[in-house]
């Protein structure tokens, strides 16, 4: 059941962020007008998670910040970051990091799909050929602050930072990716697993793999380890559908996945919290790219391609469908003058951001 109604906070950021950010908002525009959504979108967010704010004020976001975005169903993100003048962990940590730590974004979704005019690096991939999800849990797992040194500096130094699994934790992100392989054609999800070297946690994440599987009868699950794993990703990733993993092999499958369709300027991401107890956070997978920003030459496509991510989750299929569709016609059919420099073409951004506006009106 679709939501009736969509309230938006926009966020550019810094960068090609802000560059991006307008033709992501005409799409999304376009696709509501057509199909009567009625979606808000609040622009007065805009020298928010901005390094010239933090270099202003001293911080990346304004005091209660936290409270003036709790209404929104989602926050559409640009980018953050300007190395040059502030310290990536400062800029990062202090607003993108918050939001998802915060707002209990428990899920990272990634779509690894090969677009048509886009050269993808694996040899003899065709359109249709790579099509699948990466589902990573986003909160706990390996990336867990417990642990400490002792001896420090002397022969006994000890290190030891523990991987924390809760079965909360644990189970909530595979009923998710278990629901989102149920609604997919080949209802089959992959989980990827260590359980030969990594002996306690990862046959417990085996084990409610198995368990949550119950519920899911008609979804057929396999699992690999991730070593494997991320050779299957490079040697036959036509065989994946929905592949699930903890904070750190859902990191590297997340990165790789997209890796291996293609640009970096088309592929987007979802941190989403998915009861909607707080916002879900929708976003390109790239930064700032300083070393573009300000030439109006970055593919507003990852940015797009969030904004559909958007609108698919919460439940507006037919509209989403047809931003793809505007995405991938755009691809097939804009040529070297609409087709951004980093696939080889000559266009700008805002130029295929129109276009495929355009295409979202007509197709
Ligand atoms: P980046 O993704 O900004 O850029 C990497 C390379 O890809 C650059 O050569 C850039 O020109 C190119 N590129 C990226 N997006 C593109 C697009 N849409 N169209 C055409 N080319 C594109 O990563 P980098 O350079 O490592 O980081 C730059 C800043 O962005 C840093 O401050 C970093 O911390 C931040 N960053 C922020 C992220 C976020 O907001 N989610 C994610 C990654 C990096
Ligand atoms: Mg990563």
């Amino acid at each position: 059941q679709p939501r009736k109604s969509l309230k938006i906070a926009v966020i550019p950021g810094d960068g090609i962020g802000q560059e991006v950010m307008p033709e992501g908002l005409k799409c999304l525009r376009a696709v509501a007008k057509r199909y009567n959504i009625k979606i808000q979108l609040d622009e007065h967010f805009a020298d928010w998670a901005t390094c010239p704010r933090y270099l202003r004020e001293g911080s990346m976001l304004p005091e209660g910040w936290k409270e003036q975005l709790t209404s929104y169903d989602a926050i559409y993100f640009g980018a953050v970051g300007h190395p040059a003048t502030v310290p990536d962990h400062i800029s990062l940590w202090g607003s993108l990091i918050q939001f998802r730590r915060e707002f209990d974004q428990y899920i990272s979704l990634r779509p690894c799909k090969l677009l048509p005019g886009i050269r993808c690096p694996l040899a003899d991939k065709k359109v249709g050929d790579i099509d699948f999800w990466v589902v990573r849990e986003n909160t706990e797992g390996e990336y867990s602050s417990v642990g400490g040194k002792i001896f420090e500096g002397t022969e006994r130094e000890v290190v030891i930072q523990e991987t924390v699994m809760t079965r909360i934790g644990v189970d909530r992100v595979l009923k998710y990716a278990y629901e989102l392989a149920q609604s997919r054609p080949k209802r089959h999800l992959t989980s990827a697993t260590k359980s030969n070297g990594i002996s306690i946690s990862m046959p417990y994440w085996d084990q409610r793999v198995a368990e949550m599987g119950k519920k899911y009868s008609d979804v057929f699950v396999d699992k690999f380890h991730i070593d494997i794993l991320t050779a299957w990703f490079v040697l036959r990733p036509e065989t994946f559908d929905v592949v699930v993993g903890s904070n750190l092999f859902g990191d590297i499958l997340s990165d790789l996945g997209p890796a291996c369709t293609g640009s970096i300027g088309v592929a987007p991401s979802g941190n989403i919290n998915p009861e909607g107890r707080w916002p879900s956070l929708f976003e390109p997978v790239h930064g700032s790219a300083p070393d573009i920003a300000g030439k109006g030459i970055a593919n507003p496509i990852g940015m797009i391609w969030a904004g559909q991510m958007l609108l698919e989750h919460f439940g507006h299929k037919e509209a989403a469908h047809t931003m793809m569709r505007a995405i991938e016609a755009a691809l097939e059919r804009g040529g070297t003058g609409i087709i951004t420099p980093d696939l080889g073409g000559a266009g700008t951004c805002e130029g295929l951001g129109s276009y495929i506006a355009s295409l979202i009106e007509e197709i």
